[in-house]
């Protein structure tokens, strides 16, 4: 596992200025987990906000236009969420995909304007229940993010993150047991090793997520290749998340405890 797990919460369309309180609390908490690195990917409306006020967690943004500027009405810019204080943009989640019908080819675009934003991308990936059922998830999710990849982007490090999340799993309570998700996560570093390379491809985090809770997330993150979580429904309270958190940091530092 990399050295700092990374959990970050996605707050999807939820928060109002009124849950400023719970980035807040987050914030001073992670301030004491310095073994985890945390970070939060509030609604657009809160990124400036969130950023103003944290400081020890990152603060992304849950999509952008693959654009630069121009025409399109309601939508916003690599560049304008990375003038707001978002550090990294999540691309590619399964409801993008479902709600806004975006196709593999439309995240490599979204991907190829945040990294030319300086922007880090967390590139989302997972299966249907019913290919997880059909016994060939692997087969899907590796081929899924293979064409979601930007082709001209040639090293990645630290600016690129996969999170695999099997749809079947969000917001469902349900999760794939510690062995599928260990195999899942080494089919992915064997994609991201062939196309960076051995030394870059080993570097890329890759998270895990779908129904993490304090109570799993010990578990789920003790997987193989498992290097943080992205958490939906546990990241909307400072409590729910701060356990999960815990767990990631193994407990609070000594220092601070
Ligand atoms: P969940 O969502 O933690 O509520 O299952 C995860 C996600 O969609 O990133």
């Amino acid at each position: 596992m990399h050295e700092r797990p990374f959990i970050v919460g996605n707050w999807k369309m939820n928060g109002t200025r009124a849950m400023l309180s719970q980035a807040r609390a987050i914030d001073r908490a992670a301030q004491n987990l310095m073994r985890a690195e945390v970070a939060l990917a509030p609604p657009y409306t809160l990124i400036h906000p969130v950023h103003r006020e944290a400081a020890q967690i990152g603060v992304g943004a849950q999509d952008c236009h693959a654009g630069d500027e121009g025409a399109h009405t309601g939508d916003i810019s690599a560049a304008m969420v990375a003038d707001a204080g978002a550090k990294f943009v999540i691309l590619g989640h399964s409801e993008r995909r479902k709600a806004h019908g975006e196709k593999d080819s439309l995240v490599r675009k979204k991907a190829g304007a945040a990294f030319a934003a300086g922007l880090q991308v967390i590139l989302c990936c997972g299966e249907p229940e019913q290919v997880r059922d059909e016994g060939t998830a692997q087969d899907y999710v590796t081929k899924q993010l293979e064409a979601s990849l930007p082709k001209e982007i040639e090293r990645a490090g630290e600016n690129l993150t996969v999170a695999y999340e099997p749809i079947w799993a969000i917001g469902t309570g349900r999760t794939p047991n510690v062995e599928e998700i260990g195999a899942m996560h080494r089919a992915i570093r064997k994609v991201l090793v062939e196309r960076f390379g051995e030394d870059d491809g080993a570097q890329i985090r890759i998270l895990y997520g779908g129904s993490v809770t304090a109570d799993n997330a010990a578990e789920l993150l003790g997987a193989d290749e498992v290097g943080g979580a992205l958490v939906g429904g546990a990241s909307l309270t400072a409590d729910t998340f701060i356990g999960i958190v815990m767990a990631a940091a193994g407990g609070a530092d000594s220092a601070a405890s």
